[in-house]
């Protein structure tokens, strides 16, 4: 049998790396051209470690923006929609043509000059999901700056960390946020309490004013500005800025992902290889060629999910991207995604299995999926994609089932896996995956097989392998870390913003500079299918969003009581995950929970709150070399939720003290039938 197309584009792109991406370069627009696909190199560092590194498109010149916007205005299609905003929680609705998007980035970039920013400087942003965030993100580009967008639920200290890291000049905010249906939840005190507690201070703050509650003492001696007036103002003098190209190695923008330890990873994204990379991914993965595709995906823009497919994927394609303002559920109702399907002939949708989970706990038999379906209205949609954490295979084959009764022709689910520092899916099913180097835009290929449980097979340049602790590669079926051959496809990052060392040692160190360490295990199965099973017990994966348990238990040991204590991952229904701590004391102060959740609000953001604790003296088990167990704890708690309360949770021979293990399991126990623990499992 004939190979399936995926199977050949695949293989290409790893047997001659330069002639495939070469040719994918080519549907860009380059300032200056480039003459090479990559160079490999070797980084020294100051310590004395040296690594193979690479760089995509090393000679190329590129400007971002202008491939998102101005391309598509000059190729005739200034008229076509670049951004629908659907923003239940503000009652409100914009559609953006390319042209009016040109104008206003090219407006905005020319106050951002104003404002002192040049090629080069950080821009940081914190805002919600306005179409402003989008002409902040794509001006900065057009100026040949790098943003750092920080996900607007962070707590003032989160953003203060990002802002001294970055270095940022310039902050872009606005006047709130809508959270849900909770209202407006005003962003002064977090900008303004992160401007004060960083030592690094940015010249210039823009508030974007919106009527749901102004910022309403703008200080203009503290650099405070109102972006709204200095828009006006420039377009009464007809000001501009153009589009200033950049080398293709230079950064695009850095997104902070949660470190083992307290601090954020600034994970760099390259200008050119990004470009690249997102418009084949785009369109192969997802299937959004140009005008008239539409892509609705629903996450923040926050995430790398929200930079790659809410912003730049589907500009790069001419596409048409939806921005969304809101939740799956309460904003009004569960049905809220389905109507933004219908009524804006949505062609693929994409979404973390969290948000899926949501709505079927208020609506267990999609009546409101199969209502649209029935009336015909979701026949244009080609594709839901679902990332962020495992797709459970009960998810999975329920939404293939309607979307294989309402959806287009070969409608598919597409689990796909990946992280802030691929910028792309490393796995998933193609939509329009082309033969060998060539990728063909005109044919639709009946994608290969879904197998609910895998995240797909290996997308082009990412050369997925499963190897042992050791870095041998294991045979086929076989468990073990997921690891990333070099270099990796062109999303992804070649190294962290100004902390090449810290590259190094998170990612390469491990494995002796062969293999890039994903943090993430499981296998590839016969059919070469990647089956991703669990993270490395450092980061827990909340509602999609990866959280450090360092960072947590930073903020849970800042509590007086605490002498120390263990953050580990507990399962839950809806959002896959969430953070659980055991406390080394024996008598908790009253109030402890709700004392530990402020503290964890106040310094990383509502998101990482904890669904509970135990707290007793010798609960928590170490390695000889100090090295906390949390693996131990996080299977102790797993056997609880499934009632397996006398069941032994595994622990390595370099343990400590086994008794401890011991110990936990009896605290777990006693926990989850006598403590507070019987509400949590009552909702398991
Ligand atoms: N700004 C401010 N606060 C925010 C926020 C934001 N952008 N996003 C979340 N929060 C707050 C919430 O208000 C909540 O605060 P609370 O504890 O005071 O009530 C807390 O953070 C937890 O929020 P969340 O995890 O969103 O839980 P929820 O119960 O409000 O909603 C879901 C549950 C399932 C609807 C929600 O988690 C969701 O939409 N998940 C999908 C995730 C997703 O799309 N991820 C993108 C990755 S691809």
């Amino acid at each position: 049998m004939a190979p399936h197309p995926q199977d050949v584009a695949y293989e290409a792109s790893i047997k001659d790396p330069s002639a495939f991406w070469s040719h994918q370069a080519k549907q860009l627009t380059w300032h200056s051209t480039p003459t090479t696909a990559f160079r490999k190199k070797t980084t020294k560092l100051q310590s004395g470690a040296s690594y193979p590194s690479w760089t995509w498109f090393p000679d190329g010149e590129i400007s971002t923006s202008y491939n998102c916007v101005d391309r598509h205005v000059e190729a005739g299609h200034g008229n076509e929609t670049a951004i629908i905003w659907d923003s239940p929680v503000s009652n409100s609705k914009q559609k953006i043509s390319y042209a009016e998007l040109q104008e206003e980035v090219a407006t905005l970039a020319g106050v951002l000059r104003e404002e002192g920013v040049k090629k080069g400087d950080v821009v940081l942003l914190y805002m919600p999901m306005i179409p402003a965030a989008l002409i902040g993100i794509l001006a900065t580009v057009r100026l040949g700056a790098i943003h750092a967008v920080v996900f607007g639920g962070f707590s003032a200290a989160s953003l203060a960390q990002r802002l001294e890291a970055s270095k940022a000049k310039v902050i872009l905010t606005a006047s709130c946020g809508i959270e849900g249906a909770k209202g407006p939840l005003p962003y002064k005190p977090m900008v303004r309490g992160a401007v004060k507690q960083s030592p690094h201070k940015p010249h210039k703050v823009l508030v974007w004013q919106r009527e749901q509650s102004r910022w309403d003492d703008v200080i203009e001696k503290d650099g405070e500005r109102q972006w709204q007036r200095l828009v006006k103002s420039a377009k009464d003098r007809g000001l501009r800025a153009e589009n200033v190209p950049v080398k293709s190695s230079d950064g695009l923008y850095i997104i902070y992902t949660s470190g083992t330890t307290g601090l954020p990873k600034g994970v760099v994204r390259e200008a050119g290889g990004h470009a690249v990379g997102l418009n084949l991914s785009v369109r192969y993965l997802f299937g959004i060629r140009g005008p008239g595709d539409v892509l609705f995906t629903a996450s923040d823009i926050g995430w790398v999910v929200g930079h790659s497919y809410i912003i730049y994927a589907p500009l790069l394609a001419g596409g048409t991207t939806v921005l969304f303002e809101g939740k799956p559920i309460g904003t009004p109702n569960a049905d809220t995604f389905w109507r933004i399907l219908e009524e804006y002939k949505v062609n693929t949708m994409f979404t973390a299995p969290t948000a899926l989970r949501a709505i079927r706990k208020e609506d267990p038999e999609n009546k409101f999926f199969e209502g649209r379906g029935r009336k015909g209205a979701l026949k244009g949609l080609r594709a839901l994609c679902l990332a962020g954490e495992r797709s459970e295979p009960a998810i999975v084959s329920m939404y293939q089932e309607l979307l294989s009764k309402h959806g287009a022709p070969n409608a598919c689910v597409i689990d796909n896996w990946w992280s802030s520092e691929s910028g792309s899916p490393m796995t998933g099913l193609s939509l329009l995956p082309g033969t060998g180097r060539q990728f063909d835009e005109r044919t639709w290929h009946k994608p290969l097989p879904i197998k609910p449980g895998s995240a797909g097979k290996p997308m082009p340049g990412f050369d997925v392998r499963i190897v042992d602790d050791d870095g041998k590669e294991v045979s086929g079926g076989e468990m073990g870390n997921i690891v990333l051959n070099i270099p990796l496809a062109p999303t992804g990052f070649t190294t962290l913003w100004k902390d090449e060392e810290r590259f190094y040692k998170s990612y390469l160190k491990r494995f002796d500079g062969k293999w890039i360490d994903t943090g993430d295990a499981g296998m590839i199965d016969e059919d070469g299918y990647v089956h991703v099973m669990s993270r490395s017990d450092d980061i827990i994966n909340v509602a999609a969003h990866r959280l450090s348990t360092g960072a947590i238990e930073q903020a849970v040991s800042s509590h007086p009581a605490v002498t120390e204590a263990a953050v580990v991952s507990l399962p839950d229904q809806m959002k896959g995950h969430v953070p659980f701590a055991f406390i080394a004391i024996s008598d908790p102060p009253p109030n402890l929970l709700k004392d530990l959740n402020d503290r964890i609000r106040h310094s990383i953001g509502p998101i990482a709150t904890l669904a509970g604790f135990i707290a007793a003296q010798g609960v928590i088990p170490k390695t000889r070399s100090g090295k906390t167990l949390r693996r131990t704890l996080k299977e102790a708690l797993e056997h609880a939720v499934a009632g397996d309360f006398d069941k032994d949770p595994s622990y390595p021979s370099t343990i400590e003290d086994p008794a401890v293990v011991e110990k936990a399991k009896v605290a777990v126990k006693d926990y989850f039938m006598n403590g507070a623990g019987k509400e949590i499992k009552a909702k398991l």
